[in-house]
């Protein structure tokens, strides 16, 4: 596997770990992913509803907490730690704030298009910005747009395809389009990219993400032109993924059939497995709702259905009779719960095993456009 680089930034392993929420990859896991070679990443998105005032001030307990996390990953490892920002949380300037403070190795900003560049983000910061889009076309939007206001583009690109787990940039029905669409989208983001690249001389990562559980996957969709993976399914049955043993185990003991789509108040399609919770919801059964916070932008509480920060919190304390996990639709590949590294090892093995099996019509773009 070849390094990866995003500016002057060397990632040893091309292996992005997806930050996940609510509480689901903190400091335990996202260390050991940096320590590994990866960038581990923490998830910001209701970090501070383990702190004991986030009910009286959650934007507060937020920050405590996020800081909090991101120095107990810093003296876990020397590796480089990112950070993942929704942009339709309330405090998303906030977040921001406190991980350019912290001077973060990398922030990547989902649920939304971030057609701004923070304020943060001047021109000797360190910290690498990178949007998570799930089209080229969304992808050209904001280089385009940055390049035009700010002579500048972001450092990278996250493209994620449908079969990713947690909120999918996708409509609904086509949440159950094959993977072969992420392949497509990769390549249509490459191509966009491609234009920013010769016009600033730099060279600007795809990064995929959504469906790459093994090696398999990752070699796959590096052959057409993905410098990187992001992979969160994967990481959620290690032994350092700061989620409860029956989360993890709930992964274990999923069928492909227990993978399913909702509505979630953020207003985008999320990838569940399935529970008497869920099927309620399906059924448009009310949920109670305690909000004394307005933690999403798009979630107005008198009409909301269920409460998502609460759902998805008490799945990651093991509560599943009020709350769900997001998953992957790869999530019932996992047989047990072992240590990052011998996940590690693992997705190794499988990426060398399928590089045995090369064939010469999948040869990486990159060496047929030097053939060329
Ligand atoms: C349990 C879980 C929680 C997630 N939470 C978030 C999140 O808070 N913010 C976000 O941008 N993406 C979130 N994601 C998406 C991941 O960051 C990553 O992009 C995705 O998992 C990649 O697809 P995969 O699960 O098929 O590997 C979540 C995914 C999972 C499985
Ligand atoms: S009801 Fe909506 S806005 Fe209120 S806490 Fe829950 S997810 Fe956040």
């Amino acid at each position: 596997m070849k390094e990866l680089q995003i500016g002057n930034l060397k990632v040893k392993l091309p292996i992005i770990q997806g930050g996940m929420g609510v509480c689901v990859s903190l400091s335990g896991l996202a260390s050991a992913v940096a320590n590994e070679g990866g960038i581990g990443v923490i998830s910001a998105v209701g970090i501070g509803m383990t702190e004991p005032n986030y009910r009286k001030n959650f934007k507060k307990a937020n920050k405590i907490a996020f800081r909090k996390e991101i120095r107990k990953a810093r003296a876990k490892t020397d590796g480089i730690i990112g950070a993942n920002i929704m942009m339709a949380v309330t405090d998303y300037e906030d977040l921001l704030k406190v991980a350019f403070e912290e001077k973060i190795d990398v922030v990547i900003v989902g649920a939304g298009l971030p057609l701004k560049k923070p304020i943060y983000l001047l021109e000797n910061t360190s910290t690498k910005f990178i949007p998570k889009v799930s089209s080229a076309r969304a992808a050209k939007l904001i280089f385009r747009r940055w390049s035009e206001q700010y002579n500048r583009v972001p450092d990278a690109v996250v493209v994620e395809g449908p079969m990713a787990g947690g909120h999918l940039g996708f409509k609904k029905k086509d949440g159950f389009i094959p993977k072969i669409l992420l392949s497509s989208i990769v390549k249509e983001t490459v191509n966009e990219i491609d234009f920013f690249e010769q016009k600033y001389g730099i060279e600007i990562p795809v990064i995929a993400g959504g469906g790459i559980y093994t090696g398999k996957d990752m070699f796959d969709i590096m052959n057409v032109g993905a410098k990187a993976v992001k992979m969160g399914t994967r990481f959620v049955t290690t032994n350092e993924c700061d989620v409860s043993e029956k989360f993890k185990q709930n992964y274990i003991s999923c069928s492909p059939q227990d993978i399913t789509i909702i509505d979630s108040p953020v207003g985008l399609p999320g990838r569940v497995i399935t529970n008497d919770f869920v099927k309620e919801i399906q059924l448009g059964k009310q949920k109670p709702i305690n909000c004394s916070w307005k933690c999403l932008k798009t979630c107005d509480y008198k009409k909301s259905q269920f409460c998502i920060a609460e759902a998805l919190f008490n799945a990651a304390k093991g509560d599943f009779t009020h709350g769900f996990s997001f998953a992957g639709t790869k999530a019932y590949l996992a047989e047990k719960i072992i240590s990052v590294k011998e996940t590690f090892n693992q997705i190794k093995n499988e990426y060398s095993q399928a590089q045995l099996g090369l064939k010469p019509e999948n040869l990486n773009i990159e060496l047929k456009r030097k053939a060329s």
